[in-house]
């Protein structure tokens, strides 16, 4: 396998980052290739934590090629902020940033925060304010800037002319709000876009070399199968394509390139923001897991929502993403709870489906059906070989596979980069 993608299969903060950190190792080539700085993958390395929002996490290993795909929506301060940072922990990173990606703009976090504040309590979002949604919206409707916009302050001047009207217009009529001036978002934005420029290149071309040239890529997603726009827990998604066709498009690659396609996934369930989670739980076993596991959003802080393995929701990001294998993440987490339960179908209306409904008002009113397992009291995070695991701990893996239809490549049992198990290498 030359290329393996690596996807959310829950709704977001699996543990993607991790995941591809450590299959970075034997990349050439590691893309991003659909959000924005609404994701924030953490990697650990000696102890030291990394917190990378736009930068591919393959960036902490020396010479990897990073990409950051077209399917992206780059917020061009965020993403020199980030850049500097990781300069000043000795980290330089080898971008190359598609010419094709789109530009969050100041208008667009205004109007996210502003679109949010507008919809009523139950239909808030809970996006993280950071301009994702009225960026691809721009996309989508032919008004975006794109980063080959940005090549020069002229070109940069000129696009912003041709679209801030419609955009200011639309703030004032709706909100009241003054809106922005070409001026303002050159001094916002002009330093960092020039600072980005030499990074600007057909990352498609790229992508496409390295797979001919025979090196190994990466393929990080970010969120996850149920907040992918089409797939997800509409409207309660975000707005890309967070599953592994958006690989593709996401990147410029033909989809037989990808070879591999890895699910990520915690060992129970956790969601940051609004939308329906059957295995939620709102009680002493969720508080336990949200401490143990430090479930609070990379991004935001804000704390995530804990609850129960649901093998429906994981079941159904196999069937969409093509699954050939799985990430179990933060097993370690699951140590010294007596009993775990796993959510096998939903009850609805008397009976059991064991599909996941696209009617989110149907998803609301689903009761979850468990499995209990018995739990494991032993501490884990140093074991390294999947036989010395607690043999309920094998059994609670082994009901996983078996109900989601999908083999274990990988378990985590720490942070750290080595707290890793492997079963199987994902690159052939
Ligand atoms: P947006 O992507 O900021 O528009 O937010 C839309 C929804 O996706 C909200 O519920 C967010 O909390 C959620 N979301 C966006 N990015 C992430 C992520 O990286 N992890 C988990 N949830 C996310």
């Amino acid at each position: 396998m030359s290329s393996v993608v690596v996807v959310g299969a829950q709704w977001g903060d699996e543990g993607k980052g991790k995941v591809t950190d450590y299959l970075a190792a034997q990349a050439r080539t590691v893309v991003r290739y659909q959000g924005g700085s609404n994701a924030g993958h953490t990697v650990v390395v000696n102890g030291k934590t990394f917190k990378l929002h736009l930068v591919p996490s393959g960036a902490i290993h020396a010479n990897k090629r990073c990409v950051i795909g077209n399917g992206v929506v780059i917020d061009p301060v965020t993403l020199v902020q980030e850049l500097e940072g990781l300069k000043e922990s000795g980290i330089d990173v080898p971008l190359h940033i598609s010419e094709r990606a789109h530009v969050i703009l100041p208008y667009h976090r205004v109007l996210d925060q502003l679109e949010e504040q507008r919809r009523d309590p139950g239909s808030k979002i809970g996006t993280t304010g950071r301009g994702i949604g009225p960026c691809y919206v721009d996309k989508a409707a032919r008004c975006g800037v794109r980063m080959l916009d940005l090549r020069t302050p002229e070109a940069f001047r000129a696009r912003l002319a041709a679209v801030l009207p419609a955009k200011n217009a639309l703030l004032k009529a709706l909100y009241g709000h003054e809106g922005f001036t070409v001026d303002e978002i050159m001094a916002q934005c002009g330093p960092a876009a020039e600072k980005l420029a030499p990074y600007v290149t057909d990352t498609s071309l790229l992508v496409y070399n390295s797979i001919q040239a025979g090196e190994k890529v990466l393929f990080e997603g970010a969120q996850g199968t149920l907040l992918d726009l089409d797939h997800g827990t509409y409207p309660f998604v975000t707005s890309s394509s967070a599953t592994a066709g958006g690989a593709a498009t996401g990147s410029g690659v033909g989809p037989n390139f990808l070879n591999m396609v890895v699910g990520v996934v915690k060992a129970y369930t956790t969601r940051v923001g609004e939308g329906p989670f059957p295995s939620e739980l709102q009680d002493a076993i969720g508080e336990k897991i949200r401490q143990n596991g430090a479930e609070f959003g990379t991004t935001t802080g804000r704390p995530r929502r804990c609850g129960w393995f649901d093998a429906v929701v994981v079941r159904y990001a196999a069937r969409i993403n093509g699954l050939q294998q799985l990430a179990i993440m933060k097993l370690d987490v699951l140590s010294g709870i007596p009993e775990l339960k796993v959510c096998v179908g939903y009850r609805h209306q008397g009976a059991v489906c064991e599909h996941f409904p696209a009617d989110i008002n149907i998803l609301d009113q689903c009761e979850p059906v468990y499995e209990t397992m018995p739990g494991w009291d032993e501490d884990i995070t140093g074991i390294r070989n999947y036989a010395d695991l607690p043999a309920n701990a094998r059994a609670y893996l082994e009901r996983i596979a078996a109900l989601t239809g999908v083999p274990i490549a990988l378990v985590s049992v720490g942070p750290g980069r080595d707290q890793t198990i492997t079963i199987k290498e994902l690159f052939g």
